[in-house]
């Protein structure tokens, strides 16, 4: 089954994926995740491509979640292994993609959907986007990082209201704190995420791996250290030395793929 769509924009050098299962309010249910994990693989080894959207189709919803009929049934070892392989496959690989990923909220983003917007590097919404956690409403909690990455992104009280709460908030609401970068009309959305999207593009692409890496690590114990190597390794690089010799040259880096 195909449950994305996959619109590569040449040009731009960006990709939009579409995830499309739009009869399920586009559910993450396993075979998704799977196609969602084979699709990033392809596209990390592509140096044409430099950026990633990802949103979904039609104007209801982003993602409205993991899918609850999937998992209904489940029990302790299914519900481990449910979270475990989803972070490993899907969520964990887009925090530590090699290139910027956007999401493009365009409607509902609750649990595993927000969850996947939370992994993502920046978070870009329509004014109809509406954002929660409602698992403690399922007897569940966050399980795919929204326990641990929403704390970081919205500070540690107001992501344990919108945890224990499990309220939905607006568009507005979500920029006002944080959660959401920048807010389009629906028809704007990707045409102004793809901007967004040319301005990292403009940039070495070590760079903006580097930069990823270290600012994931910004709440660990090590994170100065991932830093400090991070920052040296990118000195034999030769869009270092391209870099630094647009600057000193007065004029715009051109930096290899
Ligand atoms: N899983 C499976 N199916 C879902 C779904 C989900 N997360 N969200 C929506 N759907 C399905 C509905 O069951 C419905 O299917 P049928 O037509 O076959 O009944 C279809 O999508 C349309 O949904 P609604 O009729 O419910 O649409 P609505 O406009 O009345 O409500 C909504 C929209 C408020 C988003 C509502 O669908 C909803 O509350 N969805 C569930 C949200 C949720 O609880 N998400 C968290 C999931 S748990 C999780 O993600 C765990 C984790 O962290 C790992």
């Amino acid at each position: 089954m195909n449950h994305i769509n996959y619109i590569q924009k040449t040009e731009e050098h960006v990709v939009i994926i579409e995830i499309n299962r739009p009869n399920h309010l586009n559910a993450l249910n396993s075979e998704l995740i799977l196609e969602l994990e084979k699709s990033l693989d392809e596209i990390s080894h592509q140096k044409e491509i430099r950026s990633v959207i990802i949103t979904g189709t039609g104007d209801k919803a982003f993602v409205a979640g993991a899918d609850i009929k999937e998992f209904k049934d489940f029990g302790i070892k299914q519900g481990l292994e449910l979270s475990q392989v989803g972070k490993q496959k899907l969520f964990n690989k887009i925090a530590f993609f090699n290139k910027p990923v956007i999401a493009a909220i365009n409607g509902y983003a609750l649990g595993g959907g927000l969850e996947l917007a939370l992994s993502a590097h920046i978070r870009i919404a329509t004014e109809n986007a509406q954002l929660g956690l409602p698992e403690c409403s399922l007897g569940l909690i966050p399980g795919y990082g929204g326990t641990q990455r929403l704390p970081r992104i919205i500070g540690l009280g107001l992501a344990k209201e919108m945890i224990l709460t499990g309220k939905m908030i607006k568009a507005n609401e979500a920029h006002a704190i944080g959660l959401v970068n920048h807010i389009f009309p629906k028809e704007e959305l990707i045409e102004k995420t793809i901007k967004i999207a040319k301005s990292f593009n403009t940039k070495s692409p070590e760079s903006l791996c580097a930069a990823i890496k270290s600012i994931n690590h910004s709440f660990n114990k090590d994170g100065d250290s991932i830093e400090s190597h991070e920052f040296s390794k990118l000195f034999k690089t030769t869009n270092f030395k391209e870099g630094v010799s647009a600057f000193l040259e007065k004029r715009k880096p051109i930096f290899n793929k």
